[in-house]
């Protein structure tokens, strides 16, 4: 099937794809209408698990119904505690900032749709400070082998500031620890683009990286 060279969250699904299996643990740090953490749920099958964090009810609403709609198991999480090991699909009602306090195990992928909800509130939007928490927190936890992948969109208010975070984020990973793919569409500078983190091997890159 031919698809659109330009559809950056489908290139970003695909990058996933390639390293996610079912009963995986995979992440999605912003729910948004869940379409992101569908594809997630068919990559890891019902034998494993997507956590799916959002700051909106409308966005977990909507997410929830998604899933069930695909036959998934969904789980909505309000109190800030870990969550037990499982399966099927959990929607943490908390910023993504807070991953740390609620993730199990270590996620084979986290996928990012940084901006606002299609849709919503446009002033509700993914902030750098809490960005970057969630990115540093990410890149801690993934499973060696494992992929972050994040779109960035630097069209919308507030939007070109936190581009710049995250391809700083992104630009300063370790290469002992990370390969880095940042994929663009190479004559609209204001579109949405891809950045993706591979981890290498285990490593306390935090340190090496304040
Ligand atoms: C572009 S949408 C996500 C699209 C979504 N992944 C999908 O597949 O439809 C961005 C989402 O990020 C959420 N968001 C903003 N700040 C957040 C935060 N600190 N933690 C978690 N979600 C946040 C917004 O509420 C919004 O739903």
């Amino acid at each position: 099937m031919k698809r659109g060279l330009t559809r950056i969250v489908g290139w970003a699904h695909e990058l996933l794809a390639e390293v996610v299996a079912a009963g995986d643990l995979a992440v999605d740090l912003t729910a948004g209408n869940g379409h992101d953490v569908l594809m997630l749920f068919q990559r890891v099958g019902r034998s494993g698990r997507v956590v799916a964090f959002d700051i909106q009810d409308q966005a977990l609403r909507a997410t929830e119904l998604r899933l069930r709609d695909a036959g998934a198991e969904v789980q909505r999480i309000d109190a800030q505690r870990p969550l037990a090991a499982g399966t099927g699909v959990s929607l943490v009602a908390a910023s993504h900032a807070e991953m740390d306090r609620y993730l199990f195990a270590a996620p084979k992928a986290v996928m990012a749709n940084l901006g606002y909800l299609p849709g919503g509130d446009q002033r509700l939007i993914t902030r750098p400070e809490t960005t970057r928490a969630a990115l540093r927190t990410s890149c801690e936890l993934l499973a060696p082998g494992g992929r972050l992948a994040v779109v960035v969109y630097p069209g919308h208010a507030g939007g070109d500031e936190e581009a710049l975070l995250v391809d700083d984020f992104f630009r300063s990973l370790p290469e002992q620890a990370f390969d880095v793919l940042c994929l663009r569409v190479g004559n609209r500078p204001a579109a949405p683009y891809l950045q993706v983190a591979e981890k290498r091997r285990r490593a306390d890159f935090l340190r090496e990286h304040q």
